[in-house]
Parts: structure tokens; C-alpha cells; sequence
């Protein structure tokens, strides 16, 4: 079998030509970064957004040890995310990856880690806002 039959072409397309691969500085107070792993199969996703004053997403980025499945995932992911509301990016769900991607059952858990990702980066970057925002009261 090749790859061809196995996956749908959307994921090769994907896998060949991931979009927005690589990384954002972690430390950036407006960067949310999530890092989360697959127990089925011991893959690692490292999702990452920036997010502007209007609660934006202005970039988005991922790095993904795993599968086929699970780097189309996360390239689909960042694409859908990047320019969106941090409230619309909360929505995104596993189902509606899996279904873009025509992923098989068995592939289901690699577009779960793109959906943990996302809102690992998000609650990452919602945890630094709040820390700001103690941070500038007048207790300090
Ligand atoms: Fe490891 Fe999916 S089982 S790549
Ligand atoms: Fe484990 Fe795809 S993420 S097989």
C-alpha cells in the first residue's frame, strides 16, 4: 500500500506542505504555548499563538513529532486559528479536523492532539494575562 491509499490527499497535501511550521517566542507576554502528547501512540504537538489587543490571533505556529495525521492535523489547525477570535479558536473541534481531513477511526486521536494544542496554547496565554493583570495591582 502506498501512502496514497492510506491517507486522504488532504493530509499529503498537508504533510508535504505544512503551513505555518516553527516557533514563537515562548516568552513573549502575548505568545500562548501549548505542548501536549498523544498516550496511543507517545506523538508530542507544540502549538503556538500570538494574540493581539482586540483578542485576535495574529500568528499561529506548530511543531509536531508524529504522524501524518497528526502534523496535517496541526497545520490545519494553525490555518483555521490564524486571524480568528481567541473565542472562536476555543471552539475548534477534533471532529471538524477529522472530518476535513477524512481521517480514518483509528487516526482520530491525532486530530484530538491538534484540538488539546489549541487549547493548551489558549489557557497558556490566558494564565500570562492574568498574571499581568496581579501583577499590576498596587499590592506588589
Ligand atoms: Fe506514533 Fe502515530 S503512532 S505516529
Ligand atoms: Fe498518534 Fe497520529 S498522533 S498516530
Amino acid at each position: 500500500l502506498s501512502a496514497a491509499n492510506l491517507y486522504d490527499q488532504k493530509v499529503i497535501d498537508h504533510y508535504e506542505h505544512p503551513r505555518n511550521v516553527g516557533s514563537l517566542d515562548k516568552n513573549d507576554p502575548r505568545v500562548g504555548t501549548g505542548i501536549v502528547g498523544a498516550p496511543a501512540c507517545g506523538d508530542v504537538m507544540k502549538l503556538q499563538i500570538k494574540v493581539d489587543d482586540n483578542g485576535m490571533i495574529t500568528d499561529a505556529k506548530f511543531k509536531t513529532f508524529g504522524c501524518g495525521s497528526a502534523i496535517a492535523s496541526s497545520s490545519l489547525a494553525t490555518e483555521w486559528i490564524n486571524g480568528k477570535s481567541v473565542e472562536w479558536a476555543s471552539t475548534v473541534q477534533n471532529k471538524d479536523i477529522a472530518k476535513e481531513l477524512c481521517l480514518p477511526p483509528v487516526k482520530l486521536h491525532c486530530s484530538m492532539l491538534a484540538q488539546d494544542a489549541v487549547q493548551a496554547a489558549l489557557s497558556d496565554y490566558k494564565r500570562k494575562q492574568t498574571k499581568k493583570e496581579i501583577v499590576a495591582e498596587p499590592i506588589e
